[in-house]
């Protein structure tokens, strides 16, 4: 283990058989190590300054079934909402107001936003905010309209790649969902000139440290802008309500090193973290976290935005909760950026 962990330090680069061993095998002294390095390399790239990105959850109406998830297209319990582009444009001057330069326009795949609608909104947001970054989390689209967001305006790409494994993708999805057009769409993100984010989620149904080792290996090849990660957390409308949440142990683990492999990577400490353990934003950024993702949705908006249960901060105002950020943040020794908060690779 030792050998590794070294390994890992020195070259940021495991094959895949040792980032398996490594995040099996771990002792709690390993752990630390792990920490304490992310945590430096986060502060000497980073400061102390924690990213803010404000989320607005535009639609949870989707045309795809991800089996784990509460907003997928057949789950008849819940109730659909999409924001018009002017619910969308209060939503940005509320987060502009509070001190967020960065805008995620986050939400199901939605077809009622064509590519037309999706760039004229982009556009009007840019033209009124030049100095912020708009960030969007749309899903999978044909390279020709993410070119076109591009040109009107977006920076930024999340998108998940959800498992680098395609027998694991392909457990979790079903069949009408391509393992390999997502991949691809990640490259096309990237050949555009977007800043890109992938991720996964740990301790969904079946997957094993061989999977997430083959997401490490895909974090520290593909190097995206972006890294989400969050627990697997059941939702009771899904084929997984019986399941087990993702460990939070396993989490900070992860975060630590993908930190590590990664130095420069832009990684939040996500609400999935923060809705299995109450301390969970603060504990990543513990970890080497340097993004938090408050939400900027209207509230009834919020609340139907589920992918799984529990979710935090429903009932949160986002000013109030910009406040205690800021507080917590500061408690910690760190402070929340004013800034477009860009990767800095
Ligand atoms: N638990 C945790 N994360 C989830 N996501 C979707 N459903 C769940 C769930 N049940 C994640 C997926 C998706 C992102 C928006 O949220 O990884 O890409």
């Amino acid at each position: 283990m030792e050998n590794i962990i070294k390994k890992l330090l020195e070259t940021h680069s495991l094959t895949v058989d040792e980032y398996e061993d490594l995040i099996t095998n771990v002792n709690i002294s390993d752990r630390e190590v792990l920490r304490c390095e992310a945590v430096k390399l986060s502060k000497e790239i980073y400061g102390n300054e924690i990213y803010v990105r404000g989320l607005i959850e535009i639609s949870n109406i989707c045309k795809n079934n991800c089996y784990y998830c509460g907003i997928r297209a057949g789950n008849k319990n819940c109730e659909r909402y999409r924001l018009t582009a002017n619910d969308i444009y209060d939503c940005c001057k509320m987060g502009y107001d509070l001190g967020y330069r960065t805008f995620v326009l986050q939400g199901g795949e939605d077809l009622y936003y064509t590519d037309d609608l999706m760039a004229e909104i982009i556009s009007n947001i840019r033209k009124k905010y030049p100095g912020c970054a708009i960030t969007l989390s749309i899903g999978e689209k044909e390279k020709e309209t993410y070119q076109k967001f591009f040109d009107a305006g977006a920076n930024r790409y999340l998108l998940r790649h959800e498992a680098a494994n395609k027998k694991y993708y392909e457990t979790i999805h079903p069949k009408e969902m391509s393992y390999e057009h997502r991949m691809k769409c990640l490259l096309n993100l990237r050949d555009i000139g977007f800043q890109v984010g992938a991720g996964f989620m740990v301790g969904s149904p079946k997957q094993t440290n061989r999977d997430l080792a083959m997401d490490l290996k895909f974090i520290e090849e593909f190097k995206p802008e972006m890294c989400g990660i969050g627990p697997f957390i059941p939702h009771k409308d899904t084929i997984y309500r019986d399941e087990k949440a993702g460990s939070i142990d396993m989490v900070l683990l992860l975060l630590s090193i993908i930190r590590i492999i990664n130095p420069h990577v832009l990684l939040p400490a996500t609400t999935a973290l923060g809705t299995i353990d109450k301390e969970g934003r603060e504990k990543g950024v513990l970890h080497g976290a340097n993004v938090i993702m408050p939400n900027l949705s209207p509230s009834d908006a919020r609340k139907k935005y589920l992918l799984y249960d529990g979710k935090v901060s429903v009932n949160d105002v986002a000013s109030e909760y910009k406040n205690n950020l800021d507080k917590l943040m500061e408690s910690m020794g760190y402070k929340i950026a004013i800034s477009r908060g860009d990767c800095k690779k």
